[in-house]
């Protein structure tokens, strides 16, 4: 598998910082993928699957860097559903080695995996990958952030909090991208993705590893006040967080 996403990875410009990013976080995720789908007590054969999801998720970022320049979704396209496109409508997925008969499965978990929320999974294997796939890309999304790209799109105002996301965030839900017009709004949608972990191994690994760090890697993002809300809610998620533990 891994030979086979080298293979498909060595047509693009490995010198080109985004492609290389997207390369690596895509070896982190399947392999963040096959660690909760052990940890899960899972089969050798969903293990794989997992990891074979991890490798496969965001197969349509490498085009999508090349031809646009950008891995923002909005002015381009759906980088779950394109990936879903390239791999069974285009046929990619024949160069990797991938029983056909987990095709179905394996498309809906990739269309799954940047959504709001789970769609369309009705049976308990649609949706334990579903959820294995979005909790690998959200760690891996906080390694980023307290590791590797400092957080700053410019397009946001600088100060305050949007309505919404307040309310969203004060009870436990995901912000929602739309509601997204603030630093700090953008700060707390990305804080907020740990309410969303479904494993437990995965929120605590959110908790000891990345919470304090991730608060802090907004600071020279924000004015001292907005900074000093953003603690504030983020204290409040991570006792949230705790109390579920
Ligand atoms: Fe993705």
């Amino acid at each position: 598998m891994i030979e086979q996403f080298d293979k498909f990875v060595s047509g693009y410009d490995m010198n080109n910082i985004w492609i290389k990013r997207k390369f690596d976080h895509t070896k982190r995720v399947a392999d963040l993928s096959y660690k909760i789908a052990t940890e899960l007590g899972l089969s050798e054969n969903e293990i794989n699957l997992a990891y074979t999801i991890g490798i496969l998720h965001d197969i349509s970022r490498f085009e999508q860097v090349k031809v646009y320049q950008t891995f923002m979704d909005s002015p381009t396209f759906n980088h779950g559903i394109e990936a879903a496109k390239l791999l069974f409508d285009k046929g990619l997925i024949k160069n990797f080695d991938v029983d056909s008969r987990e095709y179905a499965l394996i498309r809906l978990a990739i269309e799954n995996h940047n959504r709001y929320q789970i769609e369309f999974a009705k049976e308990e294997r649609e949706i334990l990958h579903s959820k294995i796939i979005r909790d690998a890309d959200k760690l891996d999304i906080f390694y980023l952030f307290t590791h590797e790209t400092a957080p700053s799109p410019d397009e946001f105002k600088s100060s305050g909090i949007s309505k919404n996301v307040a309310t969203h965030i004060s009870e436990g839900k995901l912000v929602d991208n739309r509601d997204v017009k603030t630093r700090l709004d953008y700060s707390l949608k990305t804080i907020g993705f740990a309410y969303d972990l479904y494993f437990k191994s995965s929120i605590e690994v959110y908790l000891t590893v990345y919470h304090a760090d991730l608060v802090n890697s907004f600071e020279p993002y924000l004015n001292k006040k907005d900074f000093r809300l953003l603690k504030e809610y983020a204290e409040k998620m991570a006792e949230h967080l705790r109390s579920i533990l």
